[in-house]
């Protein structure tokens, strides 16, 4: 079927008591049982939840996968895919990747012995040379966060299998409405669901999705095991957004390629980062991997003086932590999101104090040029 068509039905079916048309929110933490041993598949909702399977199998469906495992966050999510390797393994990950990853890498998995070498994965030579016999995942984000750099999945994910390892790919910024990563040769494809997936800023979630039996096993135990689950209503939020995440997602496109097309030329804009310019130094590989550009346009304006004057006197746009939620988001990477990043890295991969991340809604597109314009009026 087609992406929208999956998106209403796939991996849906109308409940079976009552034939309820939407999966309803199941908000129980056990389910009674017939008799010692004898169950209905429903134990205890860390295990099992009729709401979170029927999200579970539909964004399986729109990523083309077989299996999803949904996380209480879409750091959690990273996480379980990191308890997939033990100590002494070695881990090859995009250098800019999102802040809390960079957090969850250093501050927590280094201390317990996973190796992490931060890339630029966009240069496959880099890659090539940092891969070892230990290597076991190279974990890739494309586009990155916020600088919105784009690493060729096919190329690294072939590299990784030459070499033994896995593939994982952070998809959040594209959704699978613009990018499906396993098609590429990807093993294993993580979103923050909080993001464009729920894509209304009403609950935090992450997934996990692979056509790989053994990794959906071992990713079904670590969330039980662990049990960093998302609650039903929660789940409930991100099934119900997913169902309009084409129409969501073609919006926030032609907003973003307008607004990029307008900031490119405003004389305040000292550098634009977006991948559907024909600027942006992975254009041509954007154009090729991925069916659009997304929603996420990053602006360098110099200084924080001038970032502070934007984020400051933004009226549409709302200064806030986040992104791809139907409303305007701006935010302010380097002491926001990506705070835990520290600064000699911030400065190399790009996050300046002047960098100001938009996360463009969809709204009438006319009021956000309009809100931007009267902003960078310094
Ligand atoms: C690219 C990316 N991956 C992962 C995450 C983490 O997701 P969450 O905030 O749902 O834990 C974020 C959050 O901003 C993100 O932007």
């Amino acid at each position: 079927m087609g992406f929208s068509t999956d998106a209403v039905h796939g991996g849906q079916q109308a409940e079976p008591v009552t034939g309820a048309v939407m999966t309803p929110i199941f908000q129980t933490s056990t389910y009674k049982q017939d008799g010692l041993g004898k169950h209905r598949g429903y134990e205890y909702a860390r295990t099992q939840n009729p709401t979170r399977e029927a999200y579970e199998r539909n964004v399986a469906v729109l990523e083309k996968a077989k299996h999803g495992i949904a996380f209480a966050s879409g750091l959690s999510a990273i996480a379980a895919v990191m308890h997939l390797f033990k100590e002494g393994d070695e881990i090859v990950i995009t250098e800019n990747v999102y802040g809390g990853t960079y957090r969850l890498a250093e501050n927590i998995l280094r201390e317990r012995g996973l190796r992490f070498a931060f890339v630029d994965t966009t240069d496959l030579n880099a890659v090539k040379g940092s891969l070892t016999p230990k290597t076991k995942l190279v974990f890739v984000e494309t586009p990155t966060n916020p600088i919105l750099r784009v690493t060729d999945i096919a190329a690294i994910s072939a590299l990784a299998h030459s070499r033994g390892a896995l593939c994982a790919v952070d998809n959040t910024f594209m959704s699978p409405y613009f990018q499906n990563p396993l098609e590429l040769g990807a093993d294993i494809v993580v979103h923050s669901a909080t993001k464009f997936l729920n894509g209304h800023s009403d609950m935090v979630g992450g997934i996990v999705v692979t056509n790989d039996v053994d990794i959906a096993d071992k990713l079904r135990f670590i969330q039980n095991a662990v049990g960093a689950v998302p609650g039903p209503f929660d789940c409930w939020l991100a099934l119900r957004g997913t169902k309009t995440l084409a129409l969501r997602m073609r919006q926030h496109e032609a907003n973003a390629r307008y607004l990029a097309a307008y900031l490119s030329r405003h004389p305040a804009v000292v550098k634009i980062y977006y991948p559907g310019l024909e600027s942006h130094p992975e254009h041509e590989l954007a154009k090729r991997q991925a069916r659009g550009f997304g929603g996420i346009v990053s602006i360098d304006i110099g200084s924080l003086a001038r970032a502070r004057h934007v984020l400051e006197h933004v009226r549409l746009f709302t200064l806030a932590e986040s992104l791809g939620g139907v409303e305007s988001l701006i935010c302010h990477p380097a002491t926001m999101t990506h705070a835990s990043v520290p600064e000699e890295f911030r400065d190399r991969i790009g996050i300046t104090e002047g960098l100001v991340r938009l996360s463009v809604g969809i709204e009438d597109v006319e009021d956000l040029e309009a809100d931007v314009k009267q902003a960078l009026a310094f």
